[in-house]
């Protein structure tokens, strides 16, 4: 079993140290520096005897060295720096992306992509229309992250164990993610039963600015341990067929009314990749926003599109 993280900076080594902790294969790690990934490949397998774990990573500046794998995740590129419009991000990932993607796809036409670059849920489009792949084998993470952070969030207010907390957040990675409330509990109870509205709107809000927090803490670069986390939590549903539904960004064939668009929403995650969409039941406040930032989102795959035919 081979599993393949493109990009060897902050989230696709830490991803790769986590998924070696769980032993589920032998690790690719691929990035275009030099040695970056063969370096950091050499000190993970030197804590493997301290940390108990019989498995191999690779590091590599070669795409022949992914072939067959199991599912490649995607982590490389820019993420935001001062000054950049996420119009400016999207069109600097997209040229990185778009060359990925083929690379990946030439050594690995039988493979799932797990996109984490951003702008994420463009990333997922640009991904599935360069593959060629059926969406069944092509998505996003970004809700299991929300959701996490939602769930941090939640038990810390309340003074329960994370276990005992459960949350759910859709919709477009970033400002126009959707937290959902009443797919959300403490203790086994919807927090709309134990919450007052003010005191759940102000864990939306902590939710949608956790990514921009620890921009703004770590001044240089984004947050990484969760995100990593996440990203080994949907490889281990994928590759041990776990079939859990989780949210990811996929493509969405007329669930919400949207189409040709890829935006997270609830799925089932198996050896297939994307088992299931599930369309989830939302109040027409929550419809209303996942359609407002489904339009933004919309609006930004326009100039993709444009962006991409001019490179043609
Ligand atoms: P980083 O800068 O630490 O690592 C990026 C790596 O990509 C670098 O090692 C770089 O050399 C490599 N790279 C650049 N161009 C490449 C190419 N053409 N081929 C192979 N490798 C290439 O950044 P970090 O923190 O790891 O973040 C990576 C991306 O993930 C960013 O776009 C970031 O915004 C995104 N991200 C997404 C999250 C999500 O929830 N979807 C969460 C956290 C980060
Ligand atoms: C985050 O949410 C940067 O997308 C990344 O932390």
């Amino acid at each position: 079993m081979k599993i393949s993280i493109i990009g060897s900076g902050n989230v696709g080594a830490t991803a790769a140290f986590f998924l070696a902790e769980k032993e589920l294969g032998e690790i690719v790690l691929i990035d275009i520096v030099e040695g970056l990934p063969q370096g950091k490949a050499l000190d993970m397998m030197q804590s493997a005897p301290l940390r108990g774990m019989d498995t191999n990573i690779v590091g590599s500046n070669d795409y022949q060295d992914t072939a067959n794998s199991e599912i490649v995740v995607v982590t490389a590129g820019l993420a935001r720096k001062p000054g950049m419009s996420r119009l400016d991000l999207l069109k600097e990932n997209a040229r990185i992306v778009k060359s990925i993607i083929e690379s990946v796809v030439q050594y690995n036409p039988e493979t799932k992509i797990m996109m984490v670059t951003n702008p994420l849920d463009a990333m997922t489009y640009l991904a599935l229309k360069v593959s060629g792949f059926q969406r069944e084998r092509v998505f996003g993470m970004g809700g299991v992250l929300d959701s996490a952070r939602f769930r941090y969030f939640l038990a810390r207010e309340l003074g329960v164990s994370v276990k005992d907390a459960s949350a759910l957040v859709i919709g477009v990675h970033g400002e126009g993610m959707l937290p959902l409330p009443g797919h959300s509990a403490a203790n086994g109870k919807p927090i709309t039963e134990i919450m007052s509205k003010e005191k759940i709107d102000k864990l939306i809000e902590q939710t949608r600015g956790a990514g921009a927090e620890i921009v703004s803490l770590l001044k240089r670069g984004s947050a990484y341990f969760a995100p990593a986390a996440s990203v080994a939590e949907m490889v281990e549903a994928v590759v041990k067929d776990k079939k859990v539904v989780l949210p990811c960004s996929v493509y969405l064939q007329g669930e919400y009314g949207l189409s040709d668009i890829c935006l997270g929403t609830a799925v089932r995650l198996g050896k297939k990749g994307v088992e299931e969409v599930i369309e989830l039941e939302l109040t027409s406040e929550e419809k209303d926003f996942l359609n407002k930032s489904a339009a933004q989102l919309k609006e930004n795959l326009k100039n993709l599109d444009s962006y991409l035919s001019d490179q043609v």
